[in-house]
């Protein structure tokens, strides 16, 4: 019988965007299942707490029922074993991520060999995109319309005290 594959999507995710959910969908049907794994990441001093980031994330991956997202606190080599995961997938946008993502992946192999890291490229619809961009746009008042999943949008401008903006003047 075939061993069943799970692989483990790990982010800040502050907040998703539609190019981390494209790769959660793509990497959702090339595995039996998916753990999208929310680190707290302090060093990046997020806008949403981690508990709002995991909630933010069940409600945007509820379709997607091969699709579990969990957080962790420790290394994330040790939460994938802890999953029974084979696999860390990584999305890619452009070249600059590259050097980052390559001493990433290599520390996580020194660390345990047994554990693959698969990169898959953003869609080129996404390259551009960031949470942090997102951020920045939503906390100047601009539309993030289809640069994050359809739920994120209120809570992002919730955050900034905002109403969601009049798409039609935002060209978004
Ligand atoms: O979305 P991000 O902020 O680029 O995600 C970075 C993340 C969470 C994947 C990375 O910081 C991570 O794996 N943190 C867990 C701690 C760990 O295992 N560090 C050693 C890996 S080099």
């Amino acid at each position: 019988m075939r061993q069943s594959k799970t692989a483990i999507y790990p982010g800040s995710f502050d907040p998703v965007t539609s190019g981390h959910y494209d790769i959660i969908v793509r990497a959702s049907r090339l595995f039996d299942k998916l753990i999208v794994a929310v680190a707290p990441n302090p060093a990046k001093q997020p806008l949403f707490a981690i508990e709002e980031r995991v909630a933010i994330l069940q409600e945007v991956c509820a379709s997607l029922p091969n699709v579990q997202v969990e957080r962790f606190d420790g290394l994330l080599v040790d939460f994938a074993v802890q999953c029974g995961a084979q696999v860390i997938i990584k999305g890619l946008r452009a070249v600059s991520d590259f050097d980052y993502e390559l001493q990433m992946a290599l520390t996580n192999r020194r660390l345990c060999p047994q554990i693959e890291t698969v990169f898959m490229m953003t869609n080129s619809e996404y390259v551009f995109l960031s949470s942090s961009i997102v951020k920045e746009i939503a906390r100047l008042g601009g539309s993030v319309q289809g640069l994050v999943p359809k739920a994120v949008e209120p809570y992002l401008y919730r955050k900034f005290g905002r109403p969601i903006p009049n798409r039609e003047n935002h060209g978004g």
